[in-house]
């Protein structure tokens, strides 16, 4: 398995280290430090451009060359950024026209990094020169295993730009989507406000005016603005593979952040890797949401350096970073933890933002294995060592192992534009926390999820969540039908099926093409203001543990054949079903009309365990995470203790710990920030029988093991 660190030469070369005589004397010492921690990767040169390239023309990799000998030398792999994150001053000063435009019209300037137009041909042509250069002096090298193309693409709101190119590049997507000009202007809708054109040419792009613009015009510059992204990775990609097609590609992504479909994206890469930041005020359950998003986005045809089947995390924070209000210290074992969530979740490479903190530029006080000083004296670098120590035991067990998922939540970044910029009927509605408060749920109850795009097979799930798709393509509610009418159980909500693909309301009712299967048909909905609540009553079986509300958003719903399971108590439609749920084909579609607070949705998931027979991963008490990873033969759980506590854990079986080597039988305290890493061995399943006459908790599938909660 992979691990290592994120390193800049350029940054440890005189005279910030290393002496006049030996410019670069630090570097062997900084690879000694990294070995010494159990490195055997680092991620150079992503920025490095304007270093290689410092004239037109005039190429020197020589620098980089000697230190990827030198890792060479101590055994240590290479993935190599290719540089067109940032592009160097004198290309922007010759070819001014590469620097993106904004909505307002106002040019980025250079002097940073990303101040480029991904139409621009000339920046496409030259981010081909660059590119073969690099490969011609470094694409062969032995140490080399990788490239990352790029780096944070879309990154500082770079996702669209408004330039001439752009421009014209719109108007060609455009004319390939629609084909005449007649189906444009009705599919937009340009009859509203009377904005129909007669040419392509005349569309606009979104630019700053008086009002919003038409939504369905906008859905299509997000769509077209995302393909452009991935076209010029695309063309990375392909040229990389071109030229050196043993080397596979990846890119630094963020868990669905930025504007640009990232399963789209991960098409267009080999595998994919992440940025994980590690700060003390993130959420469990969120960090697991973002990574269990990531691990998701490439399901098949995955080519990692070492044949594996996850994903990198190419930027694991080692320490704070550097864009809070407030940048604290994360605490002893944090970094530890969350590596090892990333490993529970799937990943199969972990890399560390960033060896050293460096002595200038804009990320000088971002956390680093070392310090300014370069000491191996540190709390980081001695934590990355234990980690470093810790990965090289376990990563024989790891290899070829995957998190399987019985339970999907749907994801749809059009749906995603199309809720955050165009006209809404509250502001107040945010699509990722309303996913958040099903994966909380699931997660708190140790139950995988995978992420699925609607248009993905869904017909290995037993439950498919698809919260407030509002905007939903006639396509892919063919396909929810479908789901259900095999047998599934979908789960739906309120903000769902308000428009289809070109941003058409339903002359049919909403949800538009399921009312059928979900057996109803909202017939209006009441958008609640931030602190007005309905209040929800439960029918049969549905265990409600609290008073529930409902908030945000209530659906005013007419039953047509579907089941009430909750209705409103409140207001004129107190009495009318807010929860129901319809059977359909072979399965079941349950509807959510409103929004409600976290315990309605632990709630719900306890009904819907039962409902579909699913069980949690391991019993345990409710603070500890529970991940497994598996392959024939071989289940791996992982139990993450996210407290500041210690949590007490019953072993009903002795289960054997790879970290420590311990076989733990009856009670454990688990440290605060703890991390066990369990198998099933035939020796300690041998063992299991025994104690399986004292065993009075059972969990998970039947052979799962069972550890109690204290
Ligand atoms: C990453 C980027 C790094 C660094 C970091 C700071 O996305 O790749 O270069 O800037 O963000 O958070």
């Amino acid at each position: 398995m992979y691990f290592g660190v994120d390193y800049y030469p350029e940054h440890w070369v005189f005279p910030y280290a290393g002496t006049a005589e030996e410019p670069e004397s630090r570097w062997p010492v900084d690879i000694q430090l990294m070995l010494d921690a159990g490195v055997n990767v680092v991620r150079l040169g992503e920025f490095a451009w304007g270093l290689y390239e410092p004239e037109e023309g005039k190429f020197n990799f020589d620098w980089m060359r000697r230190a990827m000998d030198l890792f060479n030398e101590a055994g240590i792999k290479v993935v190599l950024g290719t540089p067109t994150a940032a592009p160097p001053i004198w290309l922007a000063r010759k070819h001014p026209e590469i620097l993106p435009i904004d909505a307002h019209g106002q040019i980025k300037h250079e002097g940073t990094r990303r101040a480029y137009c991904a139409n621009s041909d000339v920046y496409w042509e030259y981010t081909q020169k660059i590119l073969r250069a690099l490969v011609g002096a470094l694409g062969h090298h032995p140490a080399l295993i990788a490239w990352q193309i790029d780096n944070g693409i879309g990154g500082h709101n770079t996702e669209t730009s408004f330039n001439e190119e752009t421009r014209r590049d719109w108007h060609a997507w455009l004319k390939a989507k629609y084909e005449t000009v007649a189906r444009l202007n009705d599919m937009l809708g340009l009859s509203f406000w009377s904005q129909r054109v007669t040419r392509f040419e005349d569309v606009p792009m979104p630019r700053q005016t008086p009002t919003v613009h038409n939504p369905a015009l906008i859905v299509d510059w997000m769509r077209f603005s995302s393909d452009t992204l991935v076209a010029y990775m695309r063309m990375q990609a392909q040229l990389l593979h071109e030229l050196t097609p043993s080397i596979p590609v990846t890119n630094n992504l963020r868990a669905l952040w930025r504007s640009f479909d990232h399963f789209d994206m991960a098409e267009a890469l080999d595998f994919v890797s992440l940025d994980s930041n590690a700060t003390i005020n993130t959420k469990s359950a969120e960090l697991a949401c973002e990574i269990d998003m990531m691990r998701s986005l490439k399901k098949q045809g995955v080519r990692t350096p070492d044949g594996d089947c996850g994903f990198w995390v190419i930027e694991q924070k080692a320490g704070n970073v550097n864009w809070q209000d407030v940048n604290s210290l994360v605490r002893p074992g944090v970094v530890r933890l969350f590596t090892h969530q990333l490993i529970s979740r799937g990943a199969c490479g972990v890399l560390y933002f960033l060896w050293r903190q460096p002595r200038i530029g804009s990320e000088k006080f971002y956390g680093g294995v070392l310090g300014h000083d370069g000491s191996a004296e540190t709390r980081a670098y001695r934590e990355i060592k234990q980690i470093g120590h810790e990965i090289k035991r376990l990563a024989p067990f790891l290899k070829g192992t995957r998190v399987v998922a019985d339970v999907c939540i749907l994801y749809s970044h059009e749906n995603d534009w199309s809720l955050r910029f165009t006209t809404q009927p509250t502001q107040h509605f945010h699509y990722r926390e309303h996913i958040q408060l099903f994966y909380t749920a699931l997660h708190d109850k140790n139950i995988p999820v995978d992420f699925a795009r609607p248009t993905e097979d869904l017909s290995r799930y037993k439950i498919v969540f698809a919260p407030s798709l509002s905007l939903l393509a006639c396509g892919e509610a063919d396909l929810l039908r479908m789901y259900v009418q095999n047998g599934g159980t979908l789960v739906s909500t309120f903000n769902t099926g308000l428009v289809d693909e070109h941003h058409i309301a339903p002359d049919s009712g909403y949800p538009h093409d399921l009312t059928d299967v979900f057996g109803l048909e909202v017939r209006e909905f009441d958008p609640l203001p931030p602190g007005e609540q309905n209040h929800l009553t439960f029918r049969g079986a549905f265990p409600a543990t609290h008073l529930h509300p409902g908030k945000l958003w209530c659906d005013i719903i007419e039953p047509k054949g579907c089941q009430v399971i909750g209705v409103y108590s409140k207001d004129f439609y107190s009495g009318k079903p807010a929860m129901t749920m319809n059977q359909y084909g072979n399965g079941r579609a349950v509807y959510l009309g409103t929004m409600s607070d976290q315990p309605f949705y632990h709630d719900l998931v306890t009904w819907l365990r039962n409902l579909c027979g699913l069980h949690p991963l391991l019993k345990v008490p409710d603070t500890i995470e529970v991940s497994l990873r598996e392959k024939e033969g071989q289940r791996i759980f992982f139990l993450l203790n996210h407290q500041n506590s210690p949590v007490r854990l019953h072993f009903y079986k002795p289960m054997h710990d790879f970290l420590s080597g311990n076989t733990f039988t009856g009670s454990y305290d688990m440290p605060p920030h703890g991390v066990l890493v369990l198998d099933e061995q035939p020796e300690h399943r041998q063992a299991a029988a025994e104690h399986a006459k004292t065993a009075t908790v059972h969990s998970g599938q039947g052979s799962a093991p069972a550890i109690a909660a204290g």
